[in-house]
C-alpha cells in the first residue's frame, strides 16, 4: 500500500495558481503558511515550482524535483523524471515527515487523481484573477471541510482550508 501524501496549494476562485511562471499574489501570511507547514517534510514538485522558491530544501525540508534534468540534485535535493518516481523516492526509510505535493499545474492534476492523496491544503483567494496555471477542480475528490480559518490582508481575502476526501 503506497504512503499517504498530502496536496498544498493556493488558488484563485477561478482556480487561478500561476501566472508568468510566478505566483500571481504576493500574501506574506499565505507564504507563511505554506513554509511552516511544509517545514520538516518531503516536498514534490515540478522544475518551475522549485526555481521560485529558494528555500525548497531548508528548514529541514527534503525536496524532490520532477524533471528531465539530473543536474539539480544536490544535498537534501533529489530529482525524479515523474510524479509516480518521486512518489516511490519519498517512501524511501528515512526521509523527514509526511509528504506534501507542492505543484505546478499538471503534478497537481496528476496527484489527485491518486487514491493516496489523503489532504489538501488549500488557501483560496476569494477574488477572480488572471494567470496562464490552474489547479484542477477539487470539490468532488475533497467534499470534506475538516478545518477553515479566514483571513485577510490589505489586498485580498483568503481562507486557509483543510479538506478530506
Ligand atoms: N499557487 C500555488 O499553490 C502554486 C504552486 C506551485 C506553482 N505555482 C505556480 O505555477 C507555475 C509553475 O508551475 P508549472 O505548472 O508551470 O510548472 P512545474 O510543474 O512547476 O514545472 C514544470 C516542469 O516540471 C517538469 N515536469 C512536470 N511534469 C512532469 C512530468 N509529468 N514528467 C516529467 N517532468 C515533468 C518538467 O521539467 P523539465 O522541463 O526540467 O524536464 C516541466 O518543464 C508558476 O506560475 C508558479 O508560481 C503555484
Amino acid at each position: 500500500m503506497p504512503r499517504p501524501f498530502n496536496i498544498i496549494a493556493a488558488c484563485a476562485e477561478n482556480r487561478v495558481i500561476g501566472r508568468d511562471g510566478r505566483l500571481p499574489w504576493r500574501i506574506a501570511e499565505d507564504f507563511a503558511f505554506f513554509e511552516k507547514q511544509t517545514a520538516g517534510s518531503t516536498v514534490i514538485m515540478g522544475r518551475i515550482s522549485y526555481a521560485t522558491w529558494t528555500r525548497a530544501a531548508q528548514d529541514g525540508r527534503h525536496a524532490i524535483v520532477i524533471t528531465r534534468d539530473p543536474s539539480l540534485a544536490r544535498p537534501n535535493v533529489q530529482v525524479a523524471s515523474s510524479l509516480t518516481a518521486a512518489l516511490v523516492l519519498a517512501e524511501a526509510p528515512g526521509l523527514p515527515g509526511e509528504i506534501y505535493v507542492c505543484g505546478g499545474e499538471s503534478i497537481f492534476a496528476e496527484a489527485m487523481l491518486l487514491p493516496q492523496a489523503a489532504k489538501l491544503y488549500l488557501t483560496l483567494v476569494h477574488a477572480e484573477i488572471a494567470g496562464d496555471r490552474h489547479f484542477p477542480d477539487w470539490r468532488a475528490t475533497f467534499p470534506r471541510e475538516l478545518a477553515r480559518r479566514d483571513s485577510a490582508d490589505a489586498q485580498w481575502r483568503y481562507s486557509f482550508l483543510t479538506l478530506g476526501r
